[in-house]
C-alpha cells in the first residue's frame, strides 16, 4: 500500500516535470523564431519606391533644388555672436535658413567689398553692414576713411574690419581672403567694386594707362572672384556682384581702356555665372551710369552739363541707390533666381 502510494506520487511528479519541459520548449521556439524574423527584416534592403522607379524608366534628369527653395541669405540677420563663440560650422549652417526663421539670433553672411573706403564701395559696405553682414572693408590708400566706414558699421551693431591691399595683385588678394577667413571662417558674398579711370584719347593713351585700368578693373575682378569662389564652391552657396559700367555696354570717347575693362567684366560675369550656377553661386554685374563720387567729381562743370542732357532723369545717381541694388542682389531671397545679368542703374541713359 505504502509502496503503491510512493510510486503514484512519483509518477505525478514525473508528469508535472514533463509538462514544464514542454511549455518551456514551446516558449523558446516562439522567441527564437521571432528573433530570426526580426533579424531578417532589418537585414532586408528597403524597397525601391515606385516614384524613383518611374523617374528611372522615364529617364528624367535629376533636378537640383530651385534656388528660391533655400534663400541664401537673410536680409534681417543681425550678428550678435563674437567670432570666438561662433564656430565655422555653426555659421555655415545658419546662413541658409529660410526667411521664416529670421527671428533666430544667428550670424550674418560674410562680405568682402573691394574699394570700400569711398564712393559706391563705401555706400555698399555701409548698407550691407547695417543689414547684418560682417564686412571686410578693402582700400588701397585711404586707411582713415576705411576705418571710419568700419566704425559706422560697428555703431549700427554690425561687425567690420579693414584690409589695405591692391586687389590687382594676387598676393594681396590671397591675404585679403585669408583675413576674412581667419576672422569669420568664410566668405559668402563678394562685391568687386574697386576701380579707377585713366582717361585719354586712344591716340595719346600710354600703355601704362591701359595696363593700370585693365590690371585693377578687370584682372582684379578675376583674382578676387577666383579666390572667393573656391570657398563658396565648397559650401555650394554664394553671391558675386561685379560693378561694371554703362560704358562697358556703349563705349565712350576717351575711355577705351576703361570701357574695354568694363565690357570684359560683363563677359566675365556671364561666363562665371554659367560655370558656377550648379554650385548655387549667383554672379551678376551692375552697370551704373553717372554716380556722384570722387570719380565723377573730376569731370568739371561743362562736361557735367553735357552729361546731364543725356540722362532722362536729369541728375547723377547717388552711391546709396547703387548700394540698394547691390543689397537686393546680395541678400534678398527673390534675387536667388537672378544670375548672369547686367543691371543698369543710370537714370535711363541706356535703354
Ligand atoms: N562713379 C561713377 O559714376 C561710376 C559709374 C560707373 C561705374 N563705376 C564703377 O564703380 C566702382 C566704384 O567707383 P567710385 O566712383 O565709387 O570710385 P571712387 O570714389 O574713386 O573709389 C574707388 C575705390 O576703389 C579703391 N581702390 C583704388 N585702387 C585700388 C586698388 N588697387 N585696390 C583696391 N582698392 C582700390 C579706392 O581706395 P582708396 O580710397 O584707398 O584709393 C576707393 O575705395 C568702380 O569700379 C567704377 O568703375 C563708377
Amino acid at each position: 500500500m505504502i509502496i503503491s502510494q510512493i510510486s503514484l506520487s512519483y509518477n505525478f511528479y514525473i508528469i508535472i516535470i514533463i509538462i514544464i519541459i514542454i511549455i518551456s520548449y514551446n516558449h523558446i521556439i516562439i522567441m527564437a523564431s521571432s528573433t530570426i524574423a526580426a533579424l531578417k527584416i532589418s537585414a532586408a534592403k528597403p524597397p525601391k519606391s515606385s516614384f524613383s522607379g518611374h523617374l528611372k524608366t522615364l529617364n528624367f534628369p535629376k533636378l537640383p533644388l530651385p534656388h528660391h527653395a533655400l534663400p541664401p541669405f537673410n536680409l534681417h540677420y543681425r550678428s550678435s555672436c563674437s567670432i570666438a563663440s561662433s564656430g565655422i560650422k555653426a555659421q555655415v549652417a545658419t546662413i541658409g535658413q529660410p526667411i521664416v526663421e529670421s527671428t533666430k539670433n544667428v550670424d550674418g553672411p560674410v562680405v568682402i567689398v573691394t574699394g570700400a573706403s569711398r564712393g559706391i564701395g563705401k555706400a555698399v559696405a555701409l548698407a550691407l553692414g547695417k543689414a547684418g553682414c560682417k564686412v571686410l572693408v578693402n582700400y588701397a590708400r585711404s586707411s582713415k576713411e576705411a576705418e571710419e566706414v568700419c566704425k559706422e558699421i560697428e555703431a549700427s551693431g554690425g561687425q567690420a574690419l579693414t584690409f589695405g591691399g591692391d586687389v590687382s595683385k594676387e598676393a594681396d588678394v590671397e591675404s585679403m581672403i585669408k583675413t576674412a577667413v581667419d576672422a569669420w571662417g568664410t566668405v559668402d558674398i563678394l562685391i568687386n567694386n574697386a576701380g579707377i579711370t585713366r582717361d585719354g584719347l586712344l591716340m595719346r593713351m600710354k600703355s601704362s594707362q591701359w595696363r593700370d585700368v585693365i590690371d585693377l578693373n578687370l584682372t582684379g575682378v578675376f583674382l578676387c572672384t577666383q579666390a572667393a569662389a573656391k570657398l563658396m564652391m565648397k559650401k555650394r552657396k554664394g553671391r558675386i556682384i561685379n560693378i561694371a559700367s554703362v560704358v562697358g555696354l556703349t563705349g565712350n570717347i576717351g575711355q577705351a581702356n576703361y570701357s574695354a575693362a568694363k565690357a570684359g567684366v560683363i563677359g566675365f560675369t556671364k561666363s562665371v555665372a554659367r560655370e558656377y550656377a550648379s554650385r548655387n553661386i549667383n554672379v551678376n554685374a551692375i552697370a551704373p551710369g553717372f554716380i556722384a563720387s570722387d570719380m565723377t567729381a573730376k569731370l568739371g562743370g561743362d562736361m557735367e552739363q553735357k552729361i546731364l542732357q543725356n540722362i532722362p532723369l536729369g541728375r547723377y545717381g547717388q552711391p546709396e541707390e547703387v548700394a540698394g541694388l547691390v543689397e537686393f542682389l546680395a541678400l534678398n531671397p527673390a534675387a536667388g533666381y537672378i544670375t548672369g545679368q547686367v543691371l543698369t542703374i543710370d537714370g535711363g541713359m541706356v535703354m
